[in-house]
């Protein structure tokens, strides 16, 4: 059910041979990159820079955004890069595109939860959401600015509000938590990472983090403390990272590789490629929180079939009684801060 194709690895190696096999995949599309300059930015315009999938690479930031499409754009791929810098010229860089991509705003340093990043990066979404309400209402938008579980929220108020909301193209990234219980699992198992697929549903934070072990291919068991310290290092991942970087910030490198596998995941469906399956963090009625993660075929018009929750152990339906208040706190929080 979980299509690996989407996995990046294939695409990354990219380079000349890459193009060669490709060919059927230069369909032109635009991505933009708001935040490109960051920590997470950076990174992920280059995997993006090495993709045929990508014809045009279009870069926003405060500040810097010249110098790293200057130096993205001497890489021998087909992707013509250019670089904006500053508010003002954001709309001319989503100006046309096909899909944004939006890393921007503060990381966690070691003892803050996502919320904590709340009252920095919710006016920059807010206002990137509007932008792209003005002059691309019809991209696909990939959130990964934090806290996703109200960030999203607020860029779908954003967007209604302007008259623009198509609730299919607006996602939280959560492919993280996916790229991370696939990686745990495999260390756990002792099997190759790249062969191994476990959904993980619910939002992108502590608790709301609800990875589908019961559901994990190829088919795992774990006794029960042991899944219990598994589920709970899934969703405490992030923080391992901020913890081990000691003020530097928070996970940068493998956000931006996880924010690469969703964006060809958009791109792959865009093109009309079947079978496009990536979790992402959307708007929902799958349970009673508003906006909630569950696998999605992608299409070319974003989410083609909501795929739901599956079947859940007992375990993971405790988790996920335990995630639903804190979700609708987080959303209704989202929708305050543009509705205040
Ligand atoms: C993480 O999960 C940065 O939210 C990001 O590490």
């Amino acid at each position: 059910m979980f299509s690996r194709v989407a996995n990046p690895q294939t695409v990354i190696t990219a380079g000349k041979h890459a193009k060669t096999i490709c060919t059927s995949a230069q369909r032109n599309a635009k991505v933009a990159v708001c935040g490109a300059s960051g920590g997470i930015g950076q990174p992920l315009s280059l995997l993006l820079k090495n993709s045929p999938l990508v014809s045009e690479l279009s870069l926003y930031d405060i500040v810097h955004t010249p110098g790293v499409a200057a130096d993205l754009s001497h890489i021998e791929t087909r992707a013509k890069v250019a670089g904006y810098n500053g508010p003002e010229a954001v709309k001319e860089c989503l100006k046309g595109a096909d899909v944004v991509i939006i890393p921007a705003g503060v990381p966690r340093k070691p003892g803050m939860t996502r919320d904590d990043l709340f009252n920095t990066n919710a006016g920059i979404v807010r206002d990137l959401a509007q932008a792209i309400a003005e002059v691309a209402p019809k991209a696909l938008i990939g959130i990964i600015s934090n806290p996703v579980n109200s960030t999203v929220p607020i860029a779908s108020e954003v967007l209604q509000k302007a008259g623009v909301y198509d609730p299919n193209r607006v996602f939280g990234v959560s492919t993280l938590d996916i790229v991370r219980a696939n990686t745990f699992v495999a260390e756990a198992k002792n099997l190759d990472p790249a062969q191994v697929n476990v959904p993980v549903i619910g939002g992108h934070s502590g608790v709301t983090i609800i990875p589908l072990i019961s559901q994990a291919k190829p088919s795992v068991e774990f006794p029960p403390d042991k899944l219990k310290a598994l589920t709970e290092r899934i969703q405490e991942a992030g923080t391992e990272v901020v913890k081990a970087k000691a003020g530097a910030g928070s996970a940068t490198l493998s956000m931006a590789y996880a924010g690469a596998r969703f964006a060809f995941a958009l791109l792959r469906g865009l093109k009309g490629e079947p079978n496009v399956i990536e979790c992402a963090y959307v708007r929902s009625n799958v349970t009673e929180a508003k906006y909630f993660s569950t696998p999605l075929q992608l299409g070319p018009n974003g989410i083609q079939k909501n795929l739901g929750l599956g079947k859940l152990s007992d375990f993971e339906n405790e988790l996920l009684k335990a995630a639903i208040p804190e979700l609708k706190k987080n959303i209704e929080k989202g929708e305050k801060f543009v509705n205040k």
